[in-house]
């Protein structure tokens, strides 16, 4: 493996993303810990689905991997980056540019158009949506299969079609790495395959690095590796069709 050259050290080197020793403690008087040492590499353009028992602690991983709350101890690297010593602002910009987010439940904006939905994230950016961020909204909402929708009211669709709005939303700028907790969890079947064929689209043809959170054992037999986690811990981490990961 030459993973140093003339003393630099290569692309393929540095994971997207690391986590060490990772804790987390709930609560000031009545202390509950839920995350006790969480050590995870993510390498760049996997397809990685988390899954384990309700209570395990998945979403608080989620949300810590997201800087959308602090781990107690215990570091998070993106790209050989310490967040952990990064002040809120910078943070944010960070999280804005790099990171794109997809939950349970949407979020839309429930008097805004599909399109501008999927533009909010750059309103938050630039301060005002160029042509450029409405090209490559209508080129989002084209990917996810929607493109003869994007000026409906984001109410007057369907369930399915307001999570793919919702995914070309978390695609808007660019991010490296889609963060998705329980993304097909209020789906019906068929939106749920769907918005599956989509994640592995975006894997495919933007390289984007999946990580998502997932009940369904089907979806998550579909990744490239599934992340087992248990009582606040990794229990196992497999790759799928090579490993048995999913005896449930
Ligand atoms: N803000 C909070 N304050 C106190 N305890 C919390 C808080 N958020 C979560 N917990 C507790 O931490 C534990 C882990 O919760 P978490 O939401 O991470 O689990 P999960 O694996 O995502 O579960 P599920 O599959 O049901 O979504 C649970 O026991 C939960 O009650
Ligand atoms: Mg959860």
């Amino acid at each position: 493996m030459d993973d140093k050259k003339d003393g630099i050290i290569s692309e393929k080197a540095i994971p997207l993303l690391e986590t060490r020793q990772i804790t987390k403690v709930y609560g000031e008087k009545i202390k509950t810990q839920v995350l006790h040492g969480v050590d995870l590499i993510i390498e760049k353009k996997e397809f990685v689905s988390i899954i384990g028992p309700s209570g395990c602690g998945k979403t608080t991983l989620l949300n810590i991997l997201g800087t959308l709350d602090n781990a107690t101890s215990g570091e998070i690297i993106f790209e050989g980056k310490n967040l952990t010593a990064m002040k809120p602002d910078e943070l944010a910009a960070f999280r804005n540019q790099n990171l794109g987010f997809i939950f349970q439940f949407h979020h839309l904006l429930p008097e805004f158009t599909a399109i501008e939905n999927v533009l909010i994230p750059t309103w938050i950016k630039d301060k005002r949506s160029g042509m450029k961020h409405k090209e490559h909204a209508e080129y989002l909402l084209e990917t996810v299969g929607l493109k003869e929708y994007m000026n409906k009211k984001s109410t007057d669709l369907s369930g399915g079609q307001q999570q793919r709005v919702a995914i070309a939303r978390a695609l808007i700028n660019s991010p490296q790495i889609i963060l998705a907790d329980e993304p097909t969890g209020n789906l019906d079947t068929e939106s749920t395959a769907q918005a599956y064929e989509l994640f592995r689209k975006i894997n495919h043809e933007l390289h984007t690095t999946m990580l998502i959170v997932t009940h369904d054992s089907e979806l998550a037999r579909k990744s490239d590796r599934i992340i087992k986690m248990k009582d606040g811990l990794i229990e196992k981490d497999c790759r799928t069709g090579v490993d048995e990961c999913i005896e449930y």
